[in-house]
């Protein structure tokens, strides 16, 4: 686990831009997962303007998102194919033929999560991107998923569903299982709120309770945050446990 921790939320999206920049570079027919929500917006204008500046081309890349309400119509302002679009995609070069998504408009969620999980098995995850909620869920694995929990129809917390302003009861979320065969995971948390899970992640006990804690078992795994994000981790910085980076 390397644990980085910047001054503010821009230090953040940036160092997160210069990571997945240069496992583009490295791969360009590179499989990336990409993550909804406050936190990835300043990474994906970050991978905007690389694409616009430095003519970084995505031409090749295919992607996965984690998680769709359910049900959801794809033009839906709420949904989060339309998050995609609007906040990454219609501005870099990816092949629509290489964007897969869950798509809550069908109707037999069951073949639509089973297919889902296939294409991942063909085109395995190198890079995961991944925010989390304050109630420590990692895409919409809600507190008591499973650590082999697979892509499935999930039943919405009702503090999800307050902070993310939805009325879903549902949605469709790669479990927890799926998420951890990622060759890499970056997470991204900014903001006070997310403190306590992040401090779960890092020194508390792997438990459903907190879903993000099972990210602690991966061997690849990149946690960057902002200083109010880190805010209860002082000790285990001065202990030294984990590389820490101040940038
Ligand atoms: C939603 C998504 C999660 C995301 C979370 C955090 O619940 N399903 O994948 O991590 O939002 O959102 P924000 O970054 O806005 O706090």
């Amino acid at each position: 686990m390397i644990i980085i921790q910047t001054r503010n939320y821009n230090e953040m999206s940036k160092y997160a831009a210069d990571i997945i920049i240069n496992e583009i570079l490295k791969k360009p027919k590179i499989v990336i997962g990409f993550a909804t929500g406050e936190t990835l917006l300043g990474l994906y204008k970050e991978l905007i303007k690389s694409h616009k500046k430095n003519k970084v081309d995505f031409s090749n890349l295919i992607s996965f998102n984690l998680d769709e309400y359910y049900p959801m119509k794809r033009n839906d302002k709420n949904s989060y194919y339309y998050y995609m679009q609007k906040n990454l995609f219609r501005h870099i070069n990816v092949k629509k033929s290489n964007i897969y998504y869950l798509n809550g408009e069908e109707k037999d969620w069951r073949k639509e999560c089973k297919n889902y999980e296939n294409k991942i098995k063909k085109n395995p995850i190198d890079v995961q991107i991944l925010g989390l909620g304050a109630n420590g869920h990692i895409a919409f694995n809600e507190p008591g998923s499973l650590n082999k929990s697979i892509t499935r129809l999930v039943r919405l917390n009702e503090g999800t569903r307050r902070t993310n302003k939805i009325n879903n009861l549902y949605a469709l979320s790669m479990g927890v299982s799926t998420i951890m065969k990622s060759k890499k995971i970056v997470l991204l948390a900014s903001g006070e709120e997310k403190a306590e899970a992040i401090f779960h992640l890092i020194n508390g006990k792997v438990n459903k309770n907190w879903p993000v804690t099972y990210l602690r078992k991966h061997k690849n795994l990149i946690i960057i945050l902002d200083k109010h994000a880190a805010g209860l981790l002082k000790s285990i910085f001065l202990e030294q446990k984990y590389l820490n980076t101040l940038i």
